[in-house]
């Protein structure tokens, strides 16, 4: 099965403890730091378009896309629900077929970790690149080393809610830093019957010299903050990449 074809249905239930007020902020603060106030945003792994709606309501102008139909729909429902008026698009980040340019390219909460492969991150650097304007800010968090081997590790978590639950299976490879995990799911259906849904999903733990590394040719990097916007220390689960358009040969 598909990752996150079925856990759109539950996500925003299981996120419901995430800050995403506090990461929104943390956005426009870096925005404000760099003294951008960008005209579009596209926004990349946007899921069910958390952030996309928050920006939105603060007056930004942001296009969500993700590589899965079933979180853009949860998505689009949700802002149709608000009457807020954005475009969500199917679009896989290593392979951007999204053509027109943008001020800032941002891409919140572990889509990037989803980049398994370093030629396919650097693709995705560079579809990035070609969309953005002279100066503009590719904004994106990890989840970091630390996080996805001391904290999600080798472990199982499991919860029960009303008509759900979950077990979340997962295995980390320190030589690789690849996570895999299988997230079994069990929804309460009208029978009142549990119906099982397993997904399995990838993750890599980038190092903070690898990203570097992959962006360094086409983007001048700003900063790397901590979720608190302070340098990050050993310990942080998350961590924040800014980095701005270099020009190219015509200065663009
Ligand atoms: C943990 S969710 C985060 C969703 C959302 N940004 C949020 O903050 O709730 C990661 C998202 O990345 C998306 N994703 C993974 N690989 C992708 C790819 N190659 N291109 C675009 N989106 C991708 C997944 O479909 C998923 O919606």
């Amino acid at each position: 099965m598909e990752q996150y074809s079925t856990f759109s249905e539950i996500y925003d239930y299981l996120m419901d403890t995430k800050d995403y007020d506090l990461w929104t902020e943390n956005i426009i603060k870096i925005y404000n730091k760099y003294e951008i106030s960008p005209r579009k945003i596209l926004e990349l792994g946007c899921g069910t378009g958390n952030i996309t709606t928050r920006l939105y309501k603060k007056g930004f102008s942001i296009i969500g896309t993700d590589i899965s139909r079933e979180m853009l729909k949860v998505a689009n429902d949700k802002a149709l629900e608000e009457n807020l008026r954005i475009r969500f698009l199917l679009q896989d980040m290593t392979n951007l077929t999204f053509n027109k340019k943008v001020d800032s390219v941002i891409s919140i909460c572990d889509g990037i970790n989803y980049i398994t492969d370093i030629e396919k991150l650097k693709k995705t650097v560079n579809n990035v690149y070609e969309i953005l304007n002279y100066n503009g800010l590719f904004l994106f968090d990890i989840s970091t080393l630390y996080k996805l081997k001391n904290v999600i590790g080798n472990n199982i978590f499991h919860e029960n809610f009303e008509d759900f639950s979950y077990v979340w299976d997962n295995e980390f490879n320190i030589e690789t830093r690849i996570l895999k995990f299988e997230l079994t799911l069990f929804l309460l259906d009208e029978d009142n019957t549990y119906e099982r849904f397993i997904e399995n999903h990838v993750q890599r733990a980038h190092t903070v010299e690898e990203i570097i590394s992959v962006l360094d040719e086409k983007f001048e990097i700003l900063d790397i903050l901590n979720e608190s916007l302070n340098k990050p220390e050993e310990n942080d689960e998350r961590i924040y990449f800014v980095a701005r358009k270099k020009g190219d040969n015509n200065g663009k």
